[in-house]
């Protein structure tokens, strides 16, 4: 689904934590590691941010926690939008915890509007649902929208 967005905006760098693996956050040592200064001035200059997340036990993945740890004060009134990848519809409520982080420790700005799929919108590594598709624009547009206003 981020690989999706990414085609659809311009001006935008799609950060893959599996192409780059960030070390577990010790609230010390770690922000001085190359990688994490490399993504923590990603972070900084970012006008709005999109977290694509796989759900797992009724929350976000662990890594993105991690990244939000890593990210820290880098995060400071950005804008984000949440991409959950999800096995059913009953963890749709699963980001919120995450959000409301952002918000009260970081006064972060939510697109109130989430993009949340389950395996029967895949075929594959394929997305095969058209309305993901287009939820996926809307986010993408909407957070350039917010953006725009609030930058
Ligand atoms: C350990 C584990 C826990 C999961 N917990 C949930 C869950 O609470 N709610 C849900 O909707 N899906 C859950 N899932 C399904 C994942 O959200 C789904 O597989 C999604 O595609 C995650 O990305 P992945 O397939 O790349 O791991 C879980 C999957 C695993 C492996």
């Amino acid at each position: 689904m981020a690989k999706f967005l990414e085609k659809h905006l311009e001006d935008v760098e799609f950060f893959d934590l599996q192409d780059n693996p960030l070390p577990i956050c010790d609230g010390d040592e770690c922000y001085d590691l190359p990688e994490v200064l490399d993504f923590r001035e990603k972070v900084k200059n970012a006008k709005g941010i999109i977290m694509a997340i796989p759900i797992y036990n009724f929350n976000v993945s662990s890594g993105a926690k991690n990244a939000v740890e890593l990210g820290g004060r880098m995060l400071y009134d950005k804008i984000f939008g949440f991409i959950c990848a999800a096995g059913g519809k009953s963890s749709y409520m699963s980001v919120m915890s995450l959000a409301n982080s952002l918000m009260i420790d970081f006064r972060c700005y939510i697109i109130p509007k989430f993009v949340y799929a389950i395996k029967h919108d895949f075929d594959g590594e394929i997305i095969s649902n058209k309305e993901i598709e287009e939820r996926l624009k809307e986010l993408g547009d909407e957070l350039i929208r917010v953006s725009k206003a609030l930058n």
